[in-house]
């Protein structure tokens, strides 16, 4: 292994031998179809619920990372905890090389995590700070690859931490939490998960609490992880350039709904969706869209009570009647790509969709003049 003549920290080395490399019409990994999850509200009566994640489907790959962008709230990380299996599904499937995966107890449950694994979006959080780098890597290791002793133990725990570029392993494995930086932290994160040796990982906004200048480090460790150890990822952000930068497939999300979906440059280059359209010229500042649309469009919508039909129709410039009334399916927008708008139906009565930037006018605040 040696580091990238390119300036990053990017890692360039052989595949590894282990892993042969995906076909192109490999099935996928892990599949997740009409994903359901309703959270009861408390102190509500009638039953209520957050709808934080309705009918969504994915599909995860060998070595593909397919990136999760939306604003907050709009339900990326229970999608994560979904697939992580780490809380049950109100309905929905999902299977792990086709075969249904749903953990019923605490073995099923700890053979797929051996499997499936989580990076957190906090480093420090998600490690224990009386611990050193050693204990938490010892114990990940005994846990999924059985009980390494002496140069054996030693050996695997040099590999997990040159696989993550903490090099050279004795100047990090005695160290505490505290005396390591928030990328080298989140680094022991993922050489944590790697110690499972997993086919998957579900990065939740891996480098948003990193400082700025360490985030592509990372972003170069998981795409390195990607090609040599053909791993499907799930990266989820809101920063919708690293998807471009980072990401085979592109997902949209939108108050708990998938809205479009596509390889990642077309989706983040020419938006196909109303609201995929916004989200990208808000870009690269996420709060920025909050704001924007919030002062355009009203609040965000109520998960206990979605908006019929479209979720995005208050929002929507272009909304119909059609809108406000069925939930659009995905359609096809072109070659790999699919949006949930009617204006890409052939259904009477569908809208005409065009800029949204245009028909908002250039002032955001312009926007509270469009019909609702
Ligand atoms: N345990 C829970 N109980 C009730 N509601 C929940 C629970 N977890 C999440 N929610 C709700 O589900 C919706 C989706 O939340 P989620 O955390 O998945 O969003 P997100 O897209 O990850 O947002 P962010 O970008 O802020 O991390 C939100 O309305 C949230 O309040
Ligand atoms: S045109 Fe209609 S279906 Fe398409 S995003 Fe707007 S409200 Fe939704
Ligand atoms: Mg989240």
């Amino acid at each position: 292994m040696r580091t990238s003549p390119h300036g990053s920290d990017e890692l360039v080395g052989p595949p590894d031998a282990r892993r042969p490399g995906p076909d192109a019409d490999e099935p996928p990994v892990l599949r997740a179809v009409g994903l359901r999850k309703h959270f009861p509200v408390r102190g509500l009566r009638n039953h209520a619920v957050v709808h934080a994640v309705d009918d969504v489907s994915i599909d995860l790959h060998r070595g593909r990372v397919v990136a999760l962008v939306g604003e907050s709230g709009s339900g990326k990380s229970t999608i994560a905890r979904l697939l992580a299996q780490l809380v049950p599904a109100t309905s929905g499937q999902i299977l792990l090389h086709g075969t249904d995966a749903t953990a019923t107890g605490r073995r099923a449950f700890g053979r797929y995590v051996r499997r499936v694994q989580m990076i957190f979006q906090d480093p420090f959080g998600s490690l224990n700070p009386i611990h050193t780098v050693r204990y938490t890597l010892t114990r990940s290791l005994r846990i999924h690859q059985g009980r390494l002793r002496g140069a054996e133990l030693e050996a695997a725990l040099d590999e997990l931490l040159t696989r993550v570029q903490l090099t050279p392993p004795a100047r990090y494995v005695d160290k505490f939490p505290h005396e390591l930086s928030g990328g080298q932290r989140q680094r022991v994160a993922i050489a944590r998960a790697l110690a499972a040796d997993p086919e998957v990982l579900l990065a939740d906004e891996p480098i948003s609490m990193l400082d700025v200048s360490i985030r592509l480090g990372i972003l170069n460790l998981l795409r390195d992880l990607r090609d040599r150890l053909h791993i499907a990822i799930l990266y989820i952000t809101h920063d919708i350039a690293s998807a471009r930068y980072f990401a085979d497939r592109t997902m949209v999300m939108y108050a708990g709904r998938v809205v479009e979906q596509g390889d990642s440059e077309s989706v983040t280059q020419d938006p196909a969706h109303p609201y995929t359209q916004l989200l990208i010229s808000s870009a690269p500042d996420p709060d920025d869209l909050a704001a924007r649309a919030r002062g355009a469009r009203g609040e965000a919508p109520s998960l206990v009570r979605p908006p019929a039909g479209c979720r995005f129709h208050p929002r929507c410039p272009f909304a119909v009647d059609l809108c406000r009334t069925e939930v659009p399916p995905l359609l096809p927008v072109s070659d790999g790509r699919e949006a949930a708008c009617w204006g890409y139906s052939q259904r009477d009565g569908r809208p005409e969709v065009g800029s949204v930037l245009e028909a908002y006018g250039a002032r955001p605040g312009a926007a509270g003049e469009v019909d609702r």
